[in-house]
This record gives structure tokens, C-alpha cells and sequence, in this order.
């Protein structure tokens, strides 16, 4: 196998792990560890974590379950820092004993509620290469739970279509729900992506709710009996309640007494996330993917330009820039008479999976592009948008972020076992592959570099798959057999050089292994050698890769370990690793989902 590469983290590419591993696996030369677990106290270590006998209460004060984005923010001595993770969903099953009756069910359903959102948390270390450590009680700690009230901005704020009987001006809302993806600005804030929000809520089927799957049944958590804002039908003044989840929302991680923002903006669909670049004049663009099979990719450019400089009036500025602006949906036009690929050494007739794309705009400078929509329609039920004016449907946009080095944008397109199955569209340039089961990463390149321009144009860097038993992998032109297999891309990230990081979510089940953390070089001879760094245990997802290559450690969120599971039939032990079921110095016999630093022994 080949080394790493240069640089502060060179290793050699782990070998394949297969899906019954229970552990993390790291290059030899590295170790990791926890740095914060489902439980674990934010505010007294009086909050004892006893999955036993957890509370509502005790687990607002705690880190919450199934951590997914995630991002370490290191202050300039190197020493301090704060660690900020969403929470996404739960998985009641390997949570929780089997309830007793329906009053013990509905406290599993608020603790379950409570360990959704985000947390801050502080961390420290002696210094740059030692493990970071949380602490308990500092000053920047906090939970964001389904209690916390956040600010609607933007155009459709206060709009009719966010009013609910609990808030008539539409401007304020209690939580956030299912937070996917996210990234930091350039300003030091945190945005995070509302995805699968629609499976809390009850509500009429009108066809722009069923557009986003919310439907008068499937309301599986049974939410709705301990709040009865997730039942729209049995309580009209909530029909609502569902058009103010779904948006992208931002946190200020210095300010724990801050109102956090959810951007109308931005556009309301199954947000993976958002992720920011600076454009040559000032004005910031956000890129965003709409997870669900045949969605579109989007973009929003602000009107106003970005401050430079950490000053308070600075950053003051800067958190008003995704309030007003424009926002548009992606439509990728290849150029090959042939595009779809069906075996060995297939490539589309020119050679190359590549072509053009076109920014559709949606909204402008306020107004509404589309006809027989008004500007509030269009962010509120932004899909039927792109619908009208015919943006691409493509395999599942997870994570989309601009390379912070180069400017060019890394699009996951995770999977999609429909495309080309039946009536549901066939396979195209952007999208090659019928029944998409492993995934693709698209390439994409700004016209004039300028994140502000209307057309643009793509590759596709890498098909996803085991290039042993799959011929219609590619990888940049690297040679398959010389690559990590990879399954299912969700996750993007880059380190210090600009080197491409993805994770993956659902390699389990379609190449049958751990899902992992790859690296890829995107220039020279390398471009598209895809080399694995770390797996994580039974069941889990690897989220959130941070990689601080000049620090020598990497940080990945471990999310769903064990998720197959059932209490007292656990598959994962990670991380505790004690005996099943038992409870020991804090330590669980059961998975809990954490997040995990990886350190260069030498640095260490
Ligand atoms: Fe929550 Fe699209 O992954
Ligand atoms: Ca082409
Ligand atoms: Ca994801
Ligand atoms: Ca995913």
C-alpha cells in the first residue's frame, strides 16, 4: 500500500474493515479516543449519566444522541477551544429499556426530544498535538434543545405560512430538529441543516406537504404525545408547525445568551447543510444539498459583502449577510450523446463525465422568479420551485462545501437505488449510474472562479463502489485497483492543503464494510487515489471529519453505533467497551454515540 502522502498526517491506507468490527480502526502511528459521549455532562458533573433511569431534565444538561455535524474551533494559543456537534435523531430502541406503559413511553419520547439539537462545549489541552479534553461548567457551554427559541430572518419571516396558533407573527420558533450537516463561516458562527424534519410532524396532505413527506400518518416517534404542536389535524392552530422546520440555521458558538437564527433565506427543504465561500467581491455564497432521492443542489449569494477581521462590529456585520439575497437551483447539462454507464472501462461517449450547468434563478434581489409563486412561497416550499423551472434531480445531495484553498465545490451525492428503475428518471451525465447504490462525487467549478456567477461547470471526480467486484467505479482516472473501496459518500472536508476528506454513510449494507474516513488528493498524480484512514464500529456512520493535518489529529463524530441493536441485545459496546448493560464509572454497556479525536503518536 501506498503512504499517505506528505504533510503532518502521512499514513498508510487501513485495510478494508468488515461490517462485524466493533471498534475503531486507525493507521498504525495513531491512536484515538472520546472526547465526548451521548450523557456526558455539560454544566456539574452531578448530571451522572444512568441510561437506566435518564431524564428529560438530565439529559438537556447532557451531550445529546447521534452526533453528526461537527467542527473543533481552536483558539490562536492553540490550547482552547470549543467543540460544537449537532444532535440528529434517536434510536429509542438501544436507548431505552422497552417501556412499561404509556406514561413511561411518553417520558422516553421527551428524553429522546431533549437529545436532539446541538451542543457547545469547551475544550482544552496542554498544548497542539495532545488530545483535547471537555470541560465541565466553562463559561461557552450550551444545549440547544427543542425548547430553545430561535429567530426566523429574511423574507419569509413573519410570513402567514410560519404562523401558528403559539406564535401569530411567525418570527419565532421553539428548536431545531434532525440537524444534519453544517460547517463554520468565515465569521466564526455555526450553520446546520434541518434534513428529515418531516417525520415528527402530523399534518392535511396537501400536496406542498406531501412534497416534503409530511402527511396526516407515519408519525413513528409519537411525539405528538408530550407536544401537541407535532399534531397539525388534531390541532388546527399548528397546520404550520411543520413550514418552520426545514431551513438552515445559525449559531453563534461565543455567545451562549445569543437567539439563534433559522435563515428564510436560504429556502426550506431537507437541508444536508450549508457551507460558505467568500467571492472575489465581497459577497458570500452558500452551497447547499436537498438530501432525498431526485433533489436538487442549491446556492444562495448574499446581497451585502463580507468584514473581514474578528471585531465585534465585524462579526455583528457579518451574521446579517444570509438574511437578504439571492437564491437559485442547479441544473446540470451534460455533454455526451451517451451517458449512462453500464460496465467495464465505460465512460460517457466523449470520454469524460463532464459538461455545463446553469444557477436557475429563484429568487432575486427579494422578487420571485417563478411564475404563480410569491417570494414567501418560494422559500417556504422551495422544491416546488425548483420543480417549475426544471432544476436537475440528482442522486441524493449530502454535503456540498467549497474548498477553502481552491474555491472549487465538492458535492457527495450519496446514493439512489431508484434512478432508472421504472417510471422515476433514467440515468443522466451528472447521474450515471442506474440503481445508484454506491454514490458519486461531483466536481464543480465556478465560471470565472466567482461564486457569484450564474453558470458553471462540473465533473464527476469519483463513482463510488468496490472496484473488485464493481467495473463501473472511477476515480478521476486513478487507477482502480490501486484505491480504498468506497460506499456511500456523505460527508466532505479538507484539510490545511486543500485535500479532499470524505466519510461515508451505508457501506454496511452495500460493500459490507465499516464505513470510514477517506482522504483524496485532488492534484497532480494522486488526483482521485482514494486511501482510508479510519473505520468506526457496527452500525455507525462516519460524520463531521475534521481534519487538523498541521495539529496531527483528526476528529470524526461516531454517529449510530449499534443502531441494528435492541436493548439487552446490543451489537455495539463503542466506546465504553464494559460489560453489556452495566453501568461503571460513568462507562456504559451499551453504544452511545461520541465524538472521537485521532492523534499522531509522535505528536502526542
Ligand atoms: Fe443526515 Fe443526509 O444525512
Ligand atoms: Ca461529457
Ligand atoms: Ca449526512
Ligand atoms: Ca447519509
Amino acid at each position: 500500500a501506498a503512504a499517505g502522502g506528505p504533510g503532518k498526517l502521512p499514513f498508510v491506507p487501513i485495510s478494508p474493515v468488515p461490517n462485524t468490527v466493533d471498534d475503531v480502526v486507525v493507521p498504525t502511528g495513531y491512536s484515538w479516543k472520546p472526547i465526548i459521549r451521548w450523557g456526558d455532562p455539560l454544566f456539574s458533573t452531578a448530571d451522572t449519566f444512568d441510561p437506566n433511569h435518564q431524564t428529560a431534565e438530565l439529559q438537556a444538561r447532557q451531550f445529546g444522541y447521534n452526533c453528526d455535524y461537527l467542527d473543533v474551533i481552536a483558539e490562536a494559543n492553540g490550547r482552547r477551544g470549543v467543540l460544537v456537534a449537532n444532535h440528529e435523531y434517536t434510536n429509542e430502541g438501544i436507548m431505552f429499556p422497552p417501556a412499561a406503559d404509556e406514561d413511561e413511553a411518553n417520558d422516553q419520547r421527551r428524553v429522546a426530544l431533549a437529545a436532539h439539537g446541538l451542543t457547545v462545549a469547551e475544550v482544552t489541552r496542554s498544548r497542539k498535538g495532545q488530545p483535547w479534553t471537555y470541560v465541565v461548567g466553562a463559561p461557552r457551554n450550551r444545549r440547544i434543545t427543542p425548547e430553545t427559541v430561535f429567530a426566523f430572518s429574511g423574507p419569509a419571516a413573519g410570513d402567514p405560512l410560519l404562523r401558528t396558533a403559539e406564535d401569530p407573527t411567525g418570527t419565532r420558533v421553539r428548536g431545531t430538529f434532525n440537524n444534519c450537516a453544517g460547517s463554520t463561516t468565515p465569521w466564526g458562527t455555526v450553520l446546520s441543516g434541518e434534513e428529515n424534519f418531516n417525520q415528527y410532524f402530523l399534518a392535511e396532505g396537501t400536496p406542498e406537504q406531501a412534497r416534503y413527506g409530511v402527511g396526516d400518518r407515519g408519525d413513528g416517534r409519537g411525539w405528538r404525545n408530550v407536544d401537541p404542536r407535532f399534531d397539525g389535524v388534531a390541532n388546527p392552530g399548528y397546520a404550520n408547525e411543520p413550514n418552520r422546520f426545514g431551513w438552515v440555521v445559525e449559531v453563534d458558538p461565543d455567545d451562549p445568551t445569543s437567539t439563534p437564527v433559522k435563515h428564510t433565506a436560504l429556502g426550506r427543504f431537507k437541508h444536508e447543510g450549508a457551507a460558505v465561500h467568500v467571492g472575489k467581491d465581497g459577497r458570500v455564497a452558500a452551497y447547499m444539498g436537498d438530501d432525498e432521492r431526485f433533489d436538487y443542489l442549491y446556492k444562495f449569494v448574499s446581497k451585502g459583502t463580507y468584514r473581514p477581521g474578528s471585531s465585534a462590529a465585524a462579526r455583528k456585520h457579518n451574521m446579517t449577510l444570509l438574511t437578504e439575497g439571492d437564491l437559485y437551483v442547479a441544473r446540470f447539462d451534460g455533454d455526451s450523446s451517451v451517458a449512462e454507464i453500464t460496465g467495464e472501462g465505460a465512460l460517457p461517449s466523449d470520454g469524460e463525465f463532464d459538461g455545463a450547468g446553469v444557477w436557475i434563478p429563484l429568487v432575486l434581489d427579494g422578487e420571485s422568479q417563478v411564475s404563480g409563486m410569491t417570494t414567501a412561497e418560494v422559500l417556504v416550499y422551495t422544491r416546488l420551485a425548483g420543480d417549475a423551472v426544471g432544476a436537475t434531480k440528482m442522486d441524493r445531495p449530502e454535503d456540498v462545501e467549497p474548498n477553502p484553498v481552491t474555491g472549487r465545490v465538492y458535492m457527495a451525492c450519496t446514493n439512489n437505488t431508484n434512478r432508472g428503475i421504472g417510471d422515476y428518471p433514467r440515468a443522466d451525465e451528472a447521474n450515471p449510474r442506474t440503481r445508484n447504490r454506491f454514490g458519486h462525487v461531483i466536481e464543480l467549478v465556478e465560471s470565472g472562479d466567482d461564486v457569484t456567477a450564474t453558470t458553471f461547470g462540473w465533473s464527476i471526480l469519483i463513482v463510488a463502489g468496490d472496484p473488485a467486484t464493481d467495473p463501473t467505479t472511477y476515480f478521476a482516472g486513478f487507477p482502480p485497483s490501486k484505491v480504498s473501496p468506497i460506499s456511500c459518500p456523505d460527508n466532505v472536508a479538507f484539510d490545511e492543503d486543500g485535500t479532499l476528506w470524505i466519510s461515508t454513510d451505508g457501506q454496511p449494507g452495500t460493500i459490507g464494510l465499516c464505513d470510514g474516513l477517506f482522504k483524496v488528493p485532488l492534484t497532480g498524480a494522486e488526483r482521485g487515489h482514494v486511501q482510508q484512514f479510519l473505520s468506526v464500529p457496527v452500525d455507525a456512520e462516519t460524520c463531521g471529519p475534521v481534519i487538523h493535518d498541521r495539529d496531527g489529529s483528526v476528529f470524526v463524530a461516531v454517529q449510530h453505533p449499534g443502531e441494528d441493536g435492541e436493548w439487552g441485545a446490543q451489537t455495539s459496546y463503542f466506546p465504553d467497551y464494559v460489560a453489556p448493560g452495566s453501568l461503571s464509572g460513568g462507562k456504559w454497556g451499551g453504544p452511545r454515540p461520541s465524538v472521537i479525536q485521532v492523534v499522531r503518536d509522535e505528536f502526542a
